[in-house]
């Protein structure tokens, strides 16, 4: 049985998988890949969390929050890249996983994948929500607070949020190049309110405001970095798109790194300018800190339109983390662990429309009837669980394979991979402790989705030299090999 858990499939295996018939459209580039990044990555954490992080955790040293943040993830991403342009398949992380470590782990990963994402759409349709009611009332039309909050957060059913994510769901159904385009539209809407902010934000800076720069020491900022980590999930989407891309083994690593680069430039800058302008404390309990500010010292027409540009903003990370929740799902089913109905293709589409559908009906039940706060944190704690899962597999890849081509090298391994476990281990650690027993309850759910199905429907037939794939130096007539 340990022999059986611990089963590896070969690069060949999942390679040649992707390109049976039926197979997706090849429609991404470098510019449609950064796009998905950015699409996914600016939402909820920095429109509505830096708020919170400020008044509650960081205060003004919430820039040194998202500076921790951005080293675990920067180095998480380079890890990611390494894979990524190896093994160019939907599956994400959860087919790293399945490489180097084998099947178990595989499923861990997929597990946490799927908490990420399916609570990660939740919180952002409740956000996103929280912004419609908002505009709304600004215009005269009072949402009713029962039917815009879920039970135990004032309501009954948070229909707006169940409403964005059924949309967004129909969208992706459609097609990949639909998807792609009206992403890159509301992308590029988000851009421009960030920069918007920046520019009206920066002459209203009061750095008296940056004292006392840490009121609640490094324990906040750290508490700060665990909650503002959100900010940053959706990097790896980009490579759940990775059997839609024209050449991934370069497009893969430059979408994932430069979209986190651009993110993390603009959040440095724009929770500087934020903490600048308003006394932190100000921030509790503001839903909307970047509109609040902006109100703040006199911008009200700026800050109509940077809540309109947060609900567009909103609404592409839905669209991304939708499309990566069922590529993840559509590889997971292919490989036996999930049931076929997630791998099926629709031919008219070309998009694995039934496994999006399911996806959209759980997250608009996670989105109605929870609240925020427990979403947004088993979100964290569930990638920052995947990311450190991924670390380990570039060191243990490298021990395996050392001559397998890769397209792009993770710098300084096991270094690089290694701060990443440190990193995201001390923000797990930061979470409260109710979401890290949440957090294993759902592990010990998968422990018995996998030996009570997956493990018997595997598909799993080779190890990680099987098929055509030779080690070190060997003849390697893999498309990843021929496309260097
Ligand atoms: N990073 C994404 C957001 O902040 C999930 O909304």
């Amino acid at each position: 049985m340990t022999r059986k858990i611990f089963r590896t499939k070969s690069i060949n295996e999942f390679i040649s998988e992707t390109q049976k018939e039926g197979g997706m459209n090849k429609v991404l580039g470098t510019f449609e890949l950064t796009m998905l990044g950015i699409g996914c990555i600016i939402g909820t954490g920095i429109f509505v969390l830096t708020g919170v992080a400020a008044a509650d955790y960081a205060g003004p040293a919430l820039v040194i929050s998202f500076i921790i943040a951005a080293i675990a993830c920067g180095c998480a991403a380079l890890c990611y890249s390494e894979f990524a342009a190896m093994v160019p398949v939907a599956g994400s992380a959860y087919t790293y996983g399945y490489i180097a470590l084998g099947e178990f782990w595989a499923w861990i990963i997929g597990w946490d994948l799927i908490l990420e994402y399916a609570f990660a759409i939740g919180a952002v349709a409740i956000g996103w929500s929280g912004y419609f009611a908002n505009i709304m009332s600004n215009i005269g039309i009072n949402l009713p607070a029962i039917l815009t909050n879920a039970p135990y957060a004032g309501g009954i059913v948070n229909l707006p949020a169940m409403l964005i994510i059924a949309l967004v769901t129909w969208i992706n159904i459609m097609g990949v190049r639909q998807s792609s385009s009206v992403n890159n539209v509301i992308v590029a809407i988000k851009l421009a309110v960030v920069l918007l902010f920046i520019v009206l934000g920066f002459s209203n800076v009061n750095p008296d405001n940056w004292h006392p720069f840490m009121p609640y020491g490094w324990n906040g900022v750290l508490s700060g970095a665990s909650v503002i980590f959100f900010a940053y999930i959706g990097f790896d989407a980009v490579s759940t798109a990775a059997e839609e891309v024209k050449n991934p083994q370069k497009d893969l690593p430059r979408g994932i790194i430069l979209s986190l680069i651009i993110c993390t430039v603009l959040y440095i800058i724009v929770s500087a300018i934020l903490t600048g302008m308003v006394p932190y404390l100000d921030f509790k309990g503001q839903a909307a800190p970047v509109a609040f500010a902006l109100q703040q010292v006199g911008y009200h027409w700026g800050a109509a339109i940077i809540s309109v540009g947060a609900i567009c903003g909103l609404t592409s990370v839905l669209l991304v983390m939708l499309f990566g929740q069922s590529r993840i799902l559509f590889v997971m089913s292919r490989d036996g662990l999930l049931p076929g109905i997630f791998g099926h293709i629709n031919q008219k589409y070309k998009t694995p429309a039934r496994s999006s559908l399911i996806i959209g009906i759980i997250t608009a039940i996670v989105a109605g009837f929870l609240p925020i706060g427990i979403v947004a944190e088993l979100t964290n704690i569930g990638t920052l669980c995947a990311f450190m899962i991924v670390a380990a597999a570039v060191i243990v890849l490298r021990k395996k394979a050392p001559d397998r081509p890769r397209a792009f090298k993770c710098p300084w391994v096991p270094v690089v991979p290694a701060l990443a476990i440190i990193f995201c281990g001390i923000l797990i650690w930061m979470l409260p402790v109710v979401t890290q027993i949440r957090f294993i309850v759902w592990l010990i759910l998968g422990l018995i989705i996998y030996f009570g199905y997956s493990y018997d429907h595997s598909i799993i037939s080779g190890g990680l030299f099987s098929g055509s794939m030779k080690p070190s130096g060997q003849h390697d007539d893999s498309p990843t090999a021929k496309n260097k």
